[in-house]
C-alpha cells in the first residue's frame, strides 16, 4: 500500500512538471526558436507569408543528386536544347570532377541576420546613388552582364556572387561566386570546356573552386509555383531572386524593372536600347510579383531613379 502510495505521489509529481514544463516551453520556445536575428525571418514558417510559396529543398546542384526525369523534360524543351536524361547526368558528373561538391545551403543561424542585395541591371540604377547601401549589405550579388566599374556609386563595388550563364559570361573576379545558369545540355558542356582548358599563366573566367550550378529543378519551380506558369521560364534576373530569398534571412532588391522613361535597358548602355524587351520572359508578371513580394514584407524593392 505505501508503495503504490509513493508511486502515485511520484506519477502525479512527474506529470505535474511534464504540464508545467509544457506550459514553460510552448511559452519560451517561439522566442527561442527565431530562425535568424532579422525583424523578420523568411520562410519561418516553411511558407513565405504567399501560402503557395515554400522553401525548396535544393536550389543547388550537388554530385549525389539525381535530377528528377519530369523535371529535365521541362528542362530541356526551354531553349529546346535537347538530350535524354542519362546524358545529363553523365555530362552533369563530369562538371563535379571540376567544381567542388557543393555543401547544402548554410541553414539560418538563430543569432544572425543574413542580408541579401540582389542587384538587376536596369536603368533606373543611374543617379541613384545605392552604392553604398548595397555594398553594405553580406550578400551582392549581380548578374548577367552587370558590372560595377565606373558606376560603383550607384550600383556598389562588391560583387560575392555572380549569376550567369554561356551567353551572358564574361570575366569575374576570382573571390567572386560563380553561380552558373544552364538551359541546355550545350551549356553543360561550356562549363566543362571553360574550366579543363585553362593555359596556365592565362587568367580563367571564373574560380572554379567557388562555382555552383542552379538545379533545374529550382527553375521549374520557380516558374511553376512562383510565376505560374506565365511565359516560358523565369528570367535570369528573378530567378536570382528567388535564389537570394534561399540564402539570406533579409533581402533588398535594385534594378529592376524599367527606366522612368518605360525603357527596358541597361544602366551601361549610353543610349538606351529601344529593342530590349523582355523575350520570353513574363517580364509583367515578374515585376507585379516583385511588388507583391514587397507589398507582403517579404523583400525590400528599390524602384530606383
Ligand atoms: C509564424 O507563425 C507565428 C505563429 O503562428 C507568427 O506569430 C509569425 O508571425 C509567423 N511568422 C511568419 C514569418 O509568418
Ligand atoms: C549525398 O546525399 C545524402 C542524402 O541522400 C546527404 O546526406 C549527403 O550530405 C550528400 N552528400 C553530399 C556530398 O552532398
Ligand atoms: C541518350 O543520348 C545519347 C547521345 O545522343 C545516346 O547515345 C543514348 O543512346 C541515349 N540514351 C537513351 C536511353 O536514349
Ligand atoms: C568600394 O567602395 C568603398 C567606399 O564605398 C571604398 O572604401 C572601397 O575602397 C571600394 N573598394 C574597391 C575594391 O573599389
Ligand atoms: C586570385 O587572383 C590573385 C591575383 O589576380 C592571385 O594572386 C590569387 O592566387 C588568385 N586566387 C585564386 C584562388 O585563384
Ligand atoms: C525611352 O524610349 C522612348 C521611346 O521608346 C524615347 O523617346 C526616350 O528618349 C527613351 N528614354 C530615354 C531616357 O532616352
Amino acid at each position: 500500500m505505501k508503495t503504490k502510495a509513493r508511486l502515485l505521489i511520484l506519477f502525479l509529481s512527474v506529470s505535474g512538471v511534464c504540464v508545467f514544463w509544457r506550459e514553460v516551453s510552448q511559452y519560451v520556445l517561439p522566442q527561442e526558436q527565431r530562425s535568424c536575428a532579422c525583424d523578420r525571418c523568411l520562410f519561418e514558417n516553411d511558407t513565405l507569408a504567399i501560402e503557395r510559396l515554400r522553401k525548396f529543398p535544393q536550389p543547388f546542384l550537388s554530385s549525389n543528386y539525381s535530377l528528377p526525369e519530369e523535371d529535365f523534360k521541362w528542362w530541356r524543351v526551354i531553349q529546346r536544347g535537347g538530350g535524354n536524361i542519362s546524358e545529363y547526368r553523365q555530362k552533369m558528373s563530369r562538371v563535379f570532377q571540376l567544381i567542388p561538391d557543393n555543401s547544402p545551403l548554410e541553414a539560418s543561424i538563430p543569432g544572425r541576420c543574413r542580408t541579401c542585395a540582389v542587384v538587376g541591371n536596369s536603368r533606373n540604377l543611374l543617379k541613384s546613388h545605392y552604392g553604398p547601401f548595397i555594398d553594405f549589405q553580406d550578400y551582392v550579388i549581380r548578374i548577367n552582364r552587370g558590372r560595377s566599374k565606373g558606376f560603383e556609386s550607384d550600383v556598389g563595388n562588391r560583387t560575392t556572387h555572380h549569376v550567369m550563364y554561356l551567353e551572358s559570361a564574361s570575366q569575374i573576379d576570382n573571390t567572386t561566386r560563380p553561380v552558373l545558369f544552364t538551359f541546355k545540355m550545350r551549356d553543360l558542356e561550356w562549363i566543362t570546356s571553360v574550366l579543363s582548358t585553362q593555359p596556365s599563366g592565362k587568367k580563367s573566367l571564373f574560380n572554379k573552386d567557388l562555382a555552383m550550378v542552379l538545379n533545374p529543378a529550382f527553375m521549374r519551380n520557380i516558374h511553376q509555383v512562383w510565376l505560374q506558369k506565365k511565359g516560358a521560364y523565369a528570367s535570369t534576373g528573378f530567378m536570382a531572386l528567388a535564389l537570394a530569398l534561399h540564402i539570406c534571412d533579409e533581402v533588398h532588391v535594385f534594378g529592376f524593372g524599367a527606366d522612368s522613361d518605360g525603357n527596358w535597358s541597361h544602366y551601361w548602355e549610353k543610349v538606351p536600347n529601344k529593342k530590349v524587351k523582355t523575350g520570353p520572359h513574363p517580364g509583367k508578371v515578374e515585376y507585379e510579383m516583385i511588388e507583391e513580394l514587397a507589398s507582403h514584407q517579404v523583400l525590400k524593392f528599390y524602384t530606383g531613379w
